[in-house]
């Protein structure tokens, strides 16, 4: 009996047209966040090259997960003879964790200083070597250095409000699972809106719009104090070692899938994501995240935060005074260190 040898290459002629070729790049491949991205990457069907950089071990990475016998192909890029330029070639989404976590008593705006030269220089090179990807911003505080990529991007001409995103799902799966832990039920089942940014109180979670609008008094402040401050839950077990890197990975994988399942076309993929939202910018408030529908072109609705009570109503005007500072911050800084 004839048996018939199927190789990658011809699996992928079967199953992906060209449309559907989507490189993925990792800026920080090598870190707590990135090693573990890199392999859930990996693991994404709708993923078909990989490209990891790092400052170091980014090769070794791309070794390692390019053994997982998955339908695309991984290169691992170091700075040495302008490895971030081939990084970047062709890449349909750039991922950036790049750059420092905090250790215990910090908050994420003492990252400022390190993580915001970090992020602009990263956005320059996408700026010049991949100006028509979309950019997904891990790297902390997030609410200052996604309006850094803007600018920076804004400076090169090459800005497109649609094709950049702050992540912030690592607020809604934490909001998933804190829920699912009080209410006893499936945490993949829940549904929990979380809007605002992506640092303490400017995290908003929408206890009236999840699954469990009646969670009230003490266990409600409770819940929306741990999502707000779960970051910190992290860091403290960490012990001067890091900040959440397993869980982030996984929430980075879920963002990553859902822009490339919009990209490809799939109707009614939204995710909660900090975007250049017109939502606020009437307040000087550029950025804000909101459940937004993805699409070929990256962002094809964003939504209003919807209906809301009045314990939510001062949540988001307690969100909004951090923002517009953390916003400036980012922009002032690329004026100042363009
Ligand atoms: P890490 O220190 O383990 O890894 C960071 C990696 O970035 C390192 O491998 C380092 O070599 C690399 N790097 C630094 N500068 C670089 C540059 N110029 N070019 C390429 N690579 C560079 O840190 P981590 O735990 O992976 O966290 C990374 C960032 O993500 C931190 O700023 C952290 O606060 C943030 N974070 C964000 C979220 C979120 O929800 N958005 C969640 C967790 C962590
Ligand atoms: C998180 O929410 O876990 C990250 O932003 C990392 C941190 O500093 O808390």
């Amino acid at each position: 009996m004839f048996r018939t040898r199927v190789t990658g290459s011809t699996l992928r002629s079967f199953s992906t047209s060209a449309a559907r070729q989507h490189k993925v790049v990792v800026l920080g491949a090598n870190g707590g966040i990135g090693q573990p991205l890199s392999l859930l990457l990996k693991l994404n069907k709708n993923v078909t090259d990989l490209g990891l950089y790092d400052l170091r071990g980014a090769p070794g990475v791309a070794a390692d997960v390019s053994h997982i016998p998955t339908n695309s192909t991984v290169a691992g890029y170091s700075p040495d003879n302008n490895g971030i330029a081939e990084a970047l070639k062709g890449a349909k989404l750039v991922l950036i964790p790049a750059g420092v976590p905090r250790k215990p008593g910090m908050t994420r705006d003492d990252l400022f200083n390190t993580n915001a030269s970090i992020v602009r220089d990263l956005a320059k090179a996408v700026g010049e070597h991949a100006p028509d990807a979309f950019v997904g911003v891990i790297a902390n505080p997030v609410n200052s250095t996604v309006p850094i990529v803007a600018e920076v991007l804004k400076s090169k001409g090459k800005y497109d409000p649609k094709k950049l995103f702050g992540v912030t799902t690592l607020d809604v799966i934490r909001a998933e699972r804190f829920v699912s832990q009080l209410e006893h039920t499936n945490p993949t089942k829940e549904y929990f809106p979380v809007v605002g940014g992506h640092s303490g109180v400017t995290i908003v979670p929408l206890v009236s719009q999840s699954d469990h609008p009646d969670i009230a008094g003490e266990a409600r402040d409770k819940l929306v104090h741990r999502i707000q401050f779960g970051g910190d839950e992290v860091v403290k077990a960490k012990d001067g070692a890091g900040s959440a890197t397993l869980s982030m990975a996984q929430a980075a994988a879920r963002f990553a899938d859902s822009l490339l399942r919009g990209v490809n076309g799939e109707k009614d993929v939204v995710e909660p994501t900090f975007v250049d939202s017109p939502l606020f910018k009437g307040e000087g408030i550029d950025f804000f995240s909101t459940k937004v529908t993805l699409g070929p072109n990256g962002v094809e609705e964003i939504h209003p935060i919807g209906k809301v009570n009045e314990y939510e109503e001062k949540l988001i005007e307690a969100a909004k005074a951090d923002l517009k500072k953390n916003i400036e911050k980012g922009v002032n800084f690329v004026k100042q260190n363009p």
